[in-house]
């Protein structure tokens, strides 16, 4: 997987499919060679590149510890710093005890090891066995400071990725002040790509959103302490032709849920830099002399084939080394939750009467959502007193719990600890608990401010108190909800000079408590949350089960959530839940069939009074679960293809291929009809071409050459309609 070549000085990370390849420059200098297609022969083409090419114009300016010709702005860098004539976005800038800000970090050795090094407080992939994967690691260091860094990479060969990620350790004799730490960087020597990023809003998350690249700098961001609505961290390179099945991309993301930047920084010479990290905005960090400082990891994809190469290596990877428990690999509850049934209006007779007809059509968890603790009426208040709401369960949690358990379901509850309202008991005993900065008025979101997990003892009371409750109550499933982006990021607890190292301490301390409540109670299933999907990236998979993807319910604007979504990540992290029509973000009513078949492929939920339900619109519910009980392995941990893109083409249609690929689901939805519209055949995907398949409910059956090549014929449809065929061989 990592092979050095010692005369020619290179470095060849490859895996299955993919090549990545790091040069030594006079043993000192890393250059990017190469990221792409798999290399057998890797000599020739090393040797054809002079990367100390004479530079053509003597303006550049030259490194002179490297030789008097070598002008780094005009090379492709492995681990760009600042100072010495690279002036593209560094992935390293820090500042020393003299006040200057040149780096010059070098390359000292290099180990490959078996499996990979736990990365420090931040949570990354992870292995199984340590022969799965070999992990690089290159020391550098700056002979004037004495700050080390290493590089880690670590190659999941059979999943087409590496990891990439950067450690920092000041042994120098003065602090370091860290500015820009990136985690990756990628060098192109061209600039025919499409940047590729998802944007959104609360509701509406994660949009595709793809244009040519320019020359300077293009990123999407987060200033927000989370990775939030607007953007995410995963983007794309696509070259100019790509499309779902053909052309290069590159995909990377970033293992992180706090500000992020991750951009494409285009330079003179039509070179591309593709980074991600945390954002450098309004970050610094001061490290102590024998200290170190960890950046979050980095993961990297190359696919040849378009879009669906990307989903098809990034699903199985985040579902097998992302996603870790006792929940990665078993089916998960259907579950019924009260939000949208009740709001917060509810007591303990009418969740029961909810429960009980959930159980009867095949139901297994009832989630308490917001409402049940403090003085909770309405979202102005309370957030921090995480006891019963008297009012609303005179007997308090475990008698309800125990009604929900007689009727065979589990019992889950909603808490949004990372909060705290002014009107709480909380916040009256610990005022400088929340994030604030002294002498200005917090600015409120959602009626609410955000406890300042950058202070251990606000952390360990969340443990503690979410802990005694886990034990006295029998709960099974937690949604974890975080409803408010940061504003006036300040502690009381730090100094002056580290105010602006709060937003990542506040990931750290946030990371810590999940981390803790995991290992203890290990039974819990848990479903990130954030206002919908405003924290749906990898550093949150660690430890969620599940995100709950959108507060956007709509059978239509979900299938757009979900498809665009599903691009980057599998559809079993996705919380997808069955709602009341008119639907309450949209106003549109869609039938309960197609509101079924949207919800399926994620981890299905349904968030409605089904008492509310006519006879003939409950009995396809109780279809609806029983059918997903039998399909979830198909759709979680089948492969994935987007047939029609519902932006494009007013279709949407997905396909689920089992792992034995006997098994194949294939959905279509009408988003909006059209007067004659085109007749058009749905080409299937990655079916065995000799294999006869039987339409389940038809009885038809089809040669698997002739659904691929062919493609199946689809009668005309009303608006959001929608269908499912099962297609089966032996
Ligand atoms: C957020 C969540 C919703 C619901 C409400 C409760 O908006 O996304 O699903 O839990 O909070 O207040």
């Amino acid at each position: 997987m990592i092979f050095f070549d010692n005369q020619h000085k290179i470095f060849h990370l490859q895996t299955n499919n993919s090549s990545y390849v790091i040069g030594l420059y006079a043993d000192k200098l890393l250059l990017h060679v190469f990221y792409g297609k798999r290399l057998e022969h890797l000599m020739e083409p090393f040797a054809m590149m002079d990367k100390s090419a004479e530079s053509e114009f003597d303006w550049n300016p030259k490194c002179m510890e490297l030789g008097e010709k070598f002008a780094p702005c005009e090379q492709t860098l492995e681990f760009p710093t600042f100072g010495d004539g690279d002036y593209r976005p560094p992935m390293f800038h820090g500042s020393y005890g003299d006040g200057s800000t040149v780096t010059k970090l070098y390359y000292t050795g290099h180990d490959i090891v078996a499996g990979k090094p736990e990365l420090l407080d931040l949570p990354s992939a992870y292995v199984e066995s340590d022969d799965e994967v070999q992990t690089l690691i290159i020391t550098l260091q700056d002979a004037l400071t004495g700050l080390q860094a290493y590089l880690y990479y670590t190659v999941y060969e059979k999943w087409d990725v590496i990891t990439r990620s950067v450690r920092y350790d000041n042994c120098g004799t003065e602090p370091v002040i860290l500015r820009y730490v990136d985690s990756a960087a990628i060098d192109f020597d061209r600039m025919d790509f499409d940047f590729v990023h998802f944007y959104g809003t609360w509701a509406r998350e994660r949009q595709m959103e793809r244009r040519p690249l320019f020359h300077g700098d293009q990123y999407v961001d987060s200033t927000r302490g989370a990775t939030g609505h607007c953007q995410n961290p995963f983007v794309c390179l696509a070259s100019r032709d790509a499309t779902e099945d053909y052309g290069e991309v590159y995909g990377l993301n970033l293992i992180y849920s706090g500000n992020f930047h991750s951009g494409a920084y285009v330079d003179t010479f039509g070179k591309t830099r593709l980074y991600t990290g945390i954002h450098p905005f309004d970050f610094s960090w001061k490290l102590e002399t024998n200290t170190q400082f960890q950046t979050p990891e980095a993961v990297m994809v190359y696919s040849p084939e378009g879009f669906s190469g990307i989903s098809h290596r990034l699903h199985p990877f985040i579902r097998q080394r992302i996603c870790r428990g006792q929940f990665r690999d078993v089916r998960r509850p259907v579950l019924i939750n009260n939000w949208e049934a009740t709001y917060y209006d509810f007591n303990e007779e009418k969740l029961v009467q909810i429960a009980q007809k959930a159980a009867s059509v095949g139901v297994e968890l009832m989630v308490l959502d917001d409402g049940w603790f403090g003085h909770r009426d309405d979202d102005h208040s309370s957030l921090g007193d995480w006891y019963e709401h008297r009012g609303r369960l005179p007997g308090g949690l475990e008698p309800l719990a125990a009604k929900i358990n007689a009727l065979g379901m589990k019992f889950g509850l909603w808490f949004e600890p990372e909060m705290i309202s002014e009107n709480s008991d909380l916040y009256r005993i610990h005022p400088d608990w929340c994030l604030h900065v002294q002498g200005r008025r917090c600015s409120e979101g959602r009626h609410q401010l955000i406890l300042d997990l950058s202070r251990p003892e606000v952390c360990q009371h969340i443990v503690d108190t979410l802990s005694s409750l886990f034990t006295r109550v029998p709960i099974e499933y937690v949604k974890w909800d975080m409803n408010r982006n940061m504003t006036e990021v300040g502690s009381a607890a730090w100094p002056a000079e580290q105010q602006r190292e709060v937003a990542h301490r506040y990931m750290l301390g946030l990371y810590g408590i999940l981390r803790t409540l995991k290992q203890q109670f290990p039974h819990i299933l848990m479903e990130g949350c954030a206002g919908g999907g405003g924290r749906f990236d990898l550093g949150m998979l660690c430890f969620f089960d599940q995100i709950w993807l959108s507060d956007d319910t709509d059978g239509v604007e979900r299938q757009y959530i979900q498809h665009d979504s599903s691009i980057g990540y599998p559809f079993g992290v996705m919380g997808a839940h069955v709602s009341a029509c008119p639907n309450h973000q949209t106003g549109r009513t869609t039938p309960i069939q197609t509101r079924g078949y949207v919800a399926m492929p994620g981890q299905l939920g349904y968030e409605l009074d089904l008492n509310q339900l006519t006879t003939a619109e409950l009995e396809q519910v109780r279809q609806q679960i029983q059918l997903y009980k039998e399909l979830a392995p198909v759709f979680h941990e089948g492969t994935f293809y987007r047939l029609c893109t519902p932006e494009a083409e007013q279709h949407t249609a997905w396909e689920f291929v089992s792992q034995n690929k006997k098994t194949v689901i294939v959905e279509i939805f009408t988003v909006q009809a059209q007067a004659s519209a085109p007749f058009r055949p749905i080409r299937l995907k990655g079916l065995q071409p000799n294999a006869l398949y039987t339409d389940r409910y038809t009885g038809k059956q089809y040669w698997g050459d002739i659904l691929m090549e062919i493609g199946l014929m689809r009668s005309r449809k009303h608006d959001f309609d929608s269908e499912m065929l099962i297609l089966e061989t032996d």
